[in-house]
C-alpha cells in the first residue's frame, strides 16, 4: 500500500455510527444486570432504603460511563490499527481540540459534584440519631461480640447477643479490647470500624421484627471469618419483658461481662465463658459452641488438670495443641478477667472435660 492512500485512509470520514448502537445496547445491558443482581439481604432498618437507592443510581450512571469510555477504547484500537505495510509511517498530525477538551472536562466534573452532593445528603440523612434513643455498648475482641445495656443503678447488663426493639432509634457506642474491627448488621446497612481506645457511634432505626447476621467486616486475625453475631429485631413489648428477664438474670446464654460496672455472677462458670467470648473459637459441648478457630475442649481438655486448663488460658502460646498455631488466642485474659471470674472458668471447664 502506498503511503498516500493510507494518508487518504486515515484522512476519511470515519463512520462512528456503529460504536454508538454498541456502546447503546452494551449500556442497557450493563444498567439491566446492575439494577437486575440482587445486591442486598433483606432491608431491616430506616436507613436502609436510602442507601439501596444511592447504589443503584450510583450503578446507573456508572455503568453507562464505564461502557462509553470501554466502547471508544476498543472500537479505535480495532478501527485505527495499524496494518501491514504501514509500520514506518506516522499518523497525520493533531492540533488539539478545545471544544472537545471543555466537554470532556466539564462533564466528568458536573457528575462528580452532583454525586458526591447527592451522597452526602445521603450520609447526612443516615446519620440523623432519633429522639429516646436506647444505647447499646457493643464490645468486640478477637473473636466476638458482647452487648452492654443500661441496667438499674448505673450498671450494664450484658448479652452475647444483641436484641432491640422495633421502631426505636438505637445508638451503638463501639469499643474494642484489642485489634480493629468492624460492627456490621448488613440488614441494617450501616458499618463502622471500631478502633482501640476510641469510642465510635452510629445509630439505626430497626423496622422490621427478625434475625439477621451480625458481621465483622475488618479482617481481625485468623478468627475473623467466625466472628459473627445475631441480631433480634423484637416488638416493643416482647422487649421490654425481654430486659426485664435480661436484667433479673433469667435470659439462658447472657451472663457476666467483664466490664467493671457489670455485675457477673462468679461463680457462673458457663457464662463467662460466653461472655468472655470463648465460643466463638472453641467446640464445648455443654455450652453448645462449635468454633474452630481453636482447638475442640471437649477433646483437648479431657482429663487434663485444673493447673493446665489455667495455664491454657492465661498462657496461650506455653503447650500449642498439634495442628494449631501459638499467638491466636488472646494473651489478655489474665487482665480481663477478675480472679474470682478465672477461678470459675477453670473449674467449669475442669467439671465438663473430666476423662469419661
Ligand atoms: Cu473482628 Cu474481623
Amino acid at each position: 500500500m502506498s503511503s498516500e492512500r493510507v494518508l487518504e485512509r486515515r484522512r476519511a470520514k470515519v463512520d462512528w455510527r456503529p460504536m454508538v448502537v454498541i456502546g447503546v445496547i452494551a449500556s442497557l445491558i450493563g444498567i439491566a444486570a446492575g439494577l437486575l443482581i440482587p445486591w442486598f439481604p433483606k432491608a431491616a432498618s430506616s436507613q436502609a432504603h436510602a442507601v439501596d437507592t444511592l447504589w443503584y443510581v450510583l450503578i446507573s450512571i456508572s455503568v453507562p460511563i464505564f461502557v462509553l469510555v470501554a466502547t471508544v477504547v476498543l472500537f479505535s484500537v480495532y478501527r485505527f490499527r495499524q496494518r501491514p505495510g504501514e509500520e514506518l509511517l506516522d499518523g497525520p498530525p493533531i492540533h488539539g481540540n478545545t471544544r472537545l477538551e471543555i466537554v470532556w472536562t466539564a462533564i466528568p466534573a458536573m457528575l462528580l459534584v452532583g454525586l458526591c452532593t447527592y451522597a452526602f445528603l445521603v450520609l447526612h440523612h443516615v446519620e440523623k440519631s432519633g429522639a429516646d434513643q436506647l444505647k447499646v455498648r457493643v464490645v468486640g475482641q478477637q473473636f466476638a461480640w458482647t452487648f452492654f445495656y443500661p441496667g438499674p443503678n448505673g450498671k450494664e447488663i450484658s448479652s452475647p447477643e444483641l436484641y432491640l426493639p422495633r421502631g426505636r432509634n438505637v445508638e451503638f457506642t463501639l469499643q474494642s479490647k484489642d485489634v480493629i474491627h468492624d460492627f456490621w448488621v448488613p440488614a441494617f446497612r450501616i458499618k463502622k470500624d471500631i478502633v482501640p481506645g476510641i469510642d465510635v457511634r452510629y445509630s439505626i432505626t430497626p423496622t422490621v421484627v427478625g434475625t439477621y447476621p451480625i458481621v465483622c467486616a475488618e479482617l481481625c486475625g485468623l478468627g475473623h471469618a467466625a466472628m459473627r453475631g445475631t441480631a433480634h429485631v423484637m416488638e416493643p413489648a416482647a422487649f421490654s419483658s425481654f430486659m426485664r428477664r435480661l436484667r433479673a438474670g433469667g435470659v439462658a446464654g447472657a451472663g457476666g461481662g467483664s466490664g467493671a460496672s457489670s455485675a457477673p455472677a462468679p461463680t457462673n462458670g458457663k457464662a463467662i465463658f460466653t461472655a468472655s467470648g470463648c465460643t466463638a473459637c472453641h467446640t464445648l459441648a455443654e455450652a453448645g459452641s462449635h468454633g474452630t478457630v481453636g482447638p475442640n475442649l471437649d477433646t483437648g481438655l479431657k482429663g487434663k488438670s485444673a493447673a493446665f486448663i489455667r495455664q491454657s488460658i492465661v498462657d496461650p502460646n506455653a503447650v500449642i495443641t498439634p495442628g494449631y498455631q501459638p499467638g491466636i488466642m488472646p494473651e489478655n485474659f489474665a487482665q480481663q478477667l477478675p480472679p474470682a471470674q478465672l477461678n470459675a472458668l477453670v473449674q467449669f471447664l475442669s467439671s465438663v472435660t473430666k476423662g469419661g
